[in-house]
């Protein structure tokens, strides 16, 4: 249905997208980088706060050379060259060009697509644009050629995209807000303009456009949630500033660890941020007085032997990696008492972690866990939900209302 409207709605503002797509340019005054060795350092440390990598580096492919398949409800995204090579990267890019791209999702021949979070960075300033300029032209050029985006109807029509940009792209953010500490005005920057969180955080509506209203209380992407982590949610959960802070840093916290796409946002990004700022993206999620984390309360079942089933089925497969007490295992699997992915309502990242299974991950420094092998093929639909179910009411504080037909949804 989505799709019908959106193609209905676009196809007549086509000609008028394309009068206006002359008139967009940039014209900030030509400001000419330095190139020095701390921009350079500089450049990098924000290009890792910003998470460039996640979309511009392949698995085992060249720094920034693109390729990253990205999927979404319109077609297939690819992460482009942004290396230094003049023919298939941004080689001939001047910093105008680049804070163009950033700030207006608009590149010298073409409009981006917003698949690039330019939604996001959009934010970011000037400076902190042309530091990642400075960085990116002293990688290692590398004659990668580009994937061409393969998109459904209307969806590959790249200039309707300046249409979408006219109803949804939001200016930068206000200035500094009132009362708020200098903390959590970093955090602020450290998480919209570059960490670009919101951008899975955040329900998106029928327009694939981000719901400012519903800032950062949960998104789906495809089977896997990223929870609400406004600051009641994240208390909800447990979390502290500190608890927070060790989680940007190792992806562990005593609520769980980093996986699905929040995986590499840690490895690549949060991992690499100052202590400081750190403290400032926590201090921003939690807000300056930072509600009260929630004791973990057990929930009430009416009937007890409702569970034994589902303690059964733990014994038997998880206990001897997540503990019998689900205390988990150093070095071997993250506890279940009190773990954030049972804390959420929204069972789906529970179960589907069940199904799936986690791969093997490398985490900062030297921790290392085992893979998390997956159970879709081992247990039906309703040993699924007897363990949901368990696990949320005993160590989630979370009804145990999962029926095998949530979980056959999941599969
Ligand atoms: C969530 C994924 C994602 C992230 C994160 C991301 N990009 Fe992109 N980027 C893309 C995609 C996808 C495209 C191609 C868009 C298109 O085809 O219209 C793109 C395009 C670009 C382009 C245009 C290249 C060209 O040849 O037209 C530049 C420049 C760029 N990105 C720079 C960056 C920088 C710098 C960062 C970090 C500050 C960054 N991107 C982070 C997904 C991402
Ligand atoms: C071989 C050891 C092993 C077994 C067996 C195992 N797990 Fe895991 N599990 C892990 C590891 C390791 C992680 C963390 C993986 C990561 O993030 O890299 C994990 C993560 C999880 C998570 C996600 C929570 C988080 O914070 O990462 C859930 C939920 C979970 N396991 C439930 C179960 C259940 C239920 C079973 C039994 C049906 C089970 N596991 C069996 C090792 C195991
Ligand atoms: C590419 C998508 C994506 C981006 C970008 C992203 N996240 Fe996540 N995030 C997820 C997913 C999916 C999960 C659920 C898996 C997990 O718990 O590790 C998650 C989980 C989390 C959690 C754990 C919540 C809990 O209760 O278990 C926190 C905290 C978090 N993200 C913070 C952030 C912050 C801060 C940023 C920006 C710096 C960010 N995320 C950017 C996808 C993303």
């Amino acid at each position: 249905m989505t799709r019908s409207i959106l193609k209905h709605f676009l196809a007549p503002l086509a000609a008028v997208s394309f009068a206006l797509a002359g008139c967009g340019g940039h014209n900030d005054a030509a400001t000419s980088p330095k190139n020095s060795p701390e921009q350079i350092t500089r450049g990098r440390y924000l290009a890792q706060a910003a998470d460039c990598a996640a979309c511009h580096t392949a698995q085992n492919g060249a720094p920034f050379a693109g390729g990253v398949k990205l999927e979404s409800q319109f077609g297939t995204f690819y992460g482009t060259n942004i290396t230094p090579d003049p023919k298939h990267g941004i080689g001939t890019w001047s910093a105008d060009d680049l804070y163009g791209a950033l700030h207006d999702g608009v590149a010298p021949k073409h409009k981006l697509y917003p698949a690039m979070p330019y939604t996001s960075y959009r934010q970011m300033s000037r400076e902190d644009s042309d530091a990642i300029y400075a960085y990116l032209m002293a990688q290692k050029p590398a004659p990668a050629p580009n994937v061409a985006a393969d998109l459904k109807f209307p969806y590959n029509v790249r200039f309707a995209v300046r249409f979408w940009d006219m109803l949804f792209l939001k200016d930068a953010l206000p200035d500094a807000s009132s009362g708020q500490s200098a903390d959590w005005t970093r955090g602020r920057y450290l998480a919209n303009a570059l960490g670009h969180c919101a951008e899975c955080h955040t329900p998106r509506g029928a327009f694939g456009q981000m719901q400012d209203a519903k800032t950062l209380q949960g998104g789906e992407l495809g089977r896997i949630g990223a929870p609400d982590i406004t600051p009641a949610a994240l208390a909800a959960r447990g979390w502290t500033g500190a608890d927070l802070q060790a989680f940007f840093a190792t992806g562990f916290a005593k609520q769980g660890s980093a996986f699905g796409e929040m995986h590499p946002v840690v490895y690549l990004s949060t991992q690499h941020l100052s202590e400081n700022d750190s403290r400032a993206l926590a201090t921003y999620l939690l807000g300056d007085a930072p509600p009260k984390p929630a004791p973990l309360v057990a929930a009430k079942v009416d009937d007890p032997t409702q569970l034994a089933a589902g303690r059964s089925l733990y014994l038997d497969s998880c206990a001897g990696c997540h503990g019998f007490d689900g205390q988990g295992k150093p070095h071997v699997a993250v506890a279940m008492d009190g773990n954030s992915t049972l804390r959420q309502a929204d069972p789906r990242n529970l179960i589907v972690s069940m199904l799936d299974g986690i791969e093997a991950q490398r985490f900062p420094g030297l921790e290392n866990m085992q893979h998390m092998p997956g159970f879709a093929g081992t247990y039906t639909d309703e040993q699924i939900a007897q363990l949901a179910n368990y696990l949320r009411a005993t160590w989630g504080g979370q009804p145990a209302d999962i029926s095998a037909d949530k979980v056959k949804s999941l599969r």
